[in-house]
Order: C-alpha cells, then structure tokens, then sequence
C-alpha cells in the first residue's frame, strides 16, 4: 500500500531531492516488502506541517506519550498488586521493597499521573490560547473535554487502590461529592460506593474500571480525536480558491513575498487527471482551472 502524505496524495519527495538509490542488498529487500525509507521520507522528513507550529503545540504528543508510560508501567503494577482491603496496601509496600525496580515502575506511575496533568494542563491552555476550540473544531474540543474527565476518573481511582488513609478519606470526600446531587444524590453515592460506607467492594470496583474501563475509554477517545483529519476552513473552499489561499504566508513554509510560493512545497503531487492547466495569478504555479482536475491538496490534517 502506498503511503500517503497529510494531504492524502501520495507520497513524493521535493523538487531537486533525488532519492537514495536503494536497490541493493538488505536495505533494498526489506523496501521492497516493508516501505521504511517511503514511510520516513512521507512521515518525518518530507511532512507538510504549518509553519506557525511552535513549542505549545509539543504536548499533544508529550500527553499521549505519558499515556503509553502510564499503561505500561500500569501493566507491570497489575502484575504484583493484589486487590482487596486485607492484600492492596501489603502487596504495594511488597512492589516497593521486593519487587526488582518495583519502587521504580510504581514511582513512574505516581509521579507520571501527576505528570501526565501538567502536559493535559499546558495543551489545553495552547488550545484556549490558539482557539482551536473554534469552528470548525467544536467537536475536537468537546472529545478533549471528554478524555479530561475520562483522566481525572482514572487518576481519582488509581489514588484509592494503594488502600492507605489518603486513599480511604479522598475516596470518602469525592464520592460523598456526588450526594450533593439533589434528589438522586444519597442513593448515587452508595450505588458508586456498592456498601454503606467505602469498603471492600468499592475497591474492587474502583481496580476493575481504573485497569480495564478506563484505559480502554481513554484510548478509544484519544483515537477519535487524534489520528484523523480535521477540516480546515480551507478545505471547505472551492479546489481553485482553496489553491491560491495554500500560497499565503500562513500555510506555505516556503512562501517569500517576492516570488510567492515554490510548486514543490505547495503540492507534494501535482493533480494529474487536469486537462487544463493555467498558471496562478499568486503562486506563479501551475494549477488546475477546469472542473475535470483533482482536488487541490487541501485538506492538512492539522490540529492548530
Ligand atoms: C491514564 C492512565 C493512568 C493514570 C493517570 C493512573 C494513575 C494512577 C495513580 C495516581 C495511582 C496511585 C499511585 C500511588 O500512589 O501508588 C495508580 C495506581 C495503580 N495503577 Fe494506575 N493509572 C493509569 C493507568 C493504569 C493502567 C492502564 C493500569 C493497569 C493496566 C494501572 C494499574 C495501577 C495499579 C495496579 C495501581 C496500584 C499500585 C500502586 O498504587 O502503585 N494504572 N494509578
């Protein structure tokens, strides 16, 4: 299967880069079959990205890195905590004190959580900061919105299954928080609680969505929102408008006042079903005028 570039045309390299002649030995056979140098060049060196990217728009991929830490070192703690209110505190201070690197994984789980909050906290200031809360990306905004509190569900239980006196009383005040609810509130608590007061039962349950619910509603929500393409108002626009507005500064990193933008860095593959081309009045670039053309390539996945 070919690989694609963020605007969904094939992948290609740059006019004046040649490709590195890999036609011999391993290098050659494993391409052949598996196209690594295609996906690196599509992927990483070759990647259309905006230009006005900046170091706020890091933690997007710092926060779903904390998610796989998080999930592997969780995985390595179900391994060695037992649940249950006679057994979690006895097998946490087990994983601390005879567990190899037991204090280390629980560590980077605990410390990670926190973590984990301080990159969710930044990326969601770069979204106010940016309005990339704004058409046409309510619905990413409202599925973050959705995974933050998926996260503070997942963290407040993790916090309860060392079973020690924070865990018990932090238990005791957010659950108790839901009784403020009028009406439904007292019977709420206790459905949470599954006892008349946090207990045994409350634990189990807690361990049962932190490990297996909740990890699987964070991973499903964070991969509706993050590998997918979402439209940009440019990408609404007709093929021709949307073509001559790709040459502006905001969106071409090879845009100069003078000469306006390079072909090679406007499309990666230029539409080659035209039957007509005329030249753009902006870009100084070929492009398709007649109705036959292929789409511009337009729609950038982009999460500005
Ligand atoms: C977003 C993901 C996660 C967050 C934010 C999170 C958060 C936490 C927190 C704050 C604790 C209490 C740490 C302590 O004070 O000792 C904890 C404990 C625990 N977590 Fe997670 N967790 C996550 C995912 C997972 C996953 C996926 C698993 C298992 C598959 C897991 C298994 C455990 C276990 C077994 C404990 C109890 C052992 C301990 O307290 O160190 N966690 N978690």
């Amino acid at each position: 299967m070919a690989v694609k570039t963020a605007t969904g045309a094939p992948a290609a390299l740059p006019a004046g880069i040649t490709a590195v002649p890999a036609n011999k030995g391993f290098w050659a056979w494993l391409n052949k079959r598996l196209p690594v140098e295609e996906f690196y060049r599509s992927q990483l060196t070759g990647y259309y990205a905006p230009k006005n990217f900046n170091i706020w728009y890091f933690f997007g991929s710092l926060a779903l890195l904390a998610l796989v830490l998080q999930l592997l070192s969780g995985v390595y703690l179900t391994m060695f905590y037992k649940v249950g209110e006679t057994t979690s505190f006895d097998s946490v201070e087990y994983i601390m004190r005879e567990v190899d690197y037991g204090w280390l994984i629980r560590y980077l789980h605990s410390t990670g959580a926190s973590a984990f909050f301080i990159v969710v906290y930044l990326h969601m200031y770069r979204a106010l900061l940016y309005g990339s809360y704004r058409t046409p990306r309510e619905m990413l905004w409202l599925l973050g919105m959705l995974v933050y509190l998926a996260l503070m569900a997942e963290a407040f239980m993790g916090y309860v299954l060392p079973w020690g006196n924070m865990s018990f009383w932090g238990a005791q005040v957010i659950v108790n928080l839901f009784g403020t609810i009028p009406g439904i509130g007292p019977g709420l608590v206790e459905w949470i609680r599954g006892d008349y007061g946090i207990a045994d039962a409350t634990l189990n349950r807690f361990f049962a969505l932190h490990v297996a619910l909740l990890p699987l509603a964070l991973l499903l929500l964070v991969r509706s929102m993050a590998f997918r393409s979402i439209p940009t108002t440019r990408s609404r626009m007709s093929s021709a408008s949307a073509c001559s507005s790709c040459c502006s500064r905001s969106c071409c990193s090879s845009y100069r006042p003078s000469v306006g933008c390079s072909s090679s860095r406007r499309t990666s593959s230029p539409p080659t079903r035209c039957r007509r081309r005329s030249t753009s009045r902006r870009c100084g670039t070929s492009r398709p005028t007649t109705r036959s053309c292929a789409p511009c390539p337009t729609s950038a996945s982009v999460h500005s």
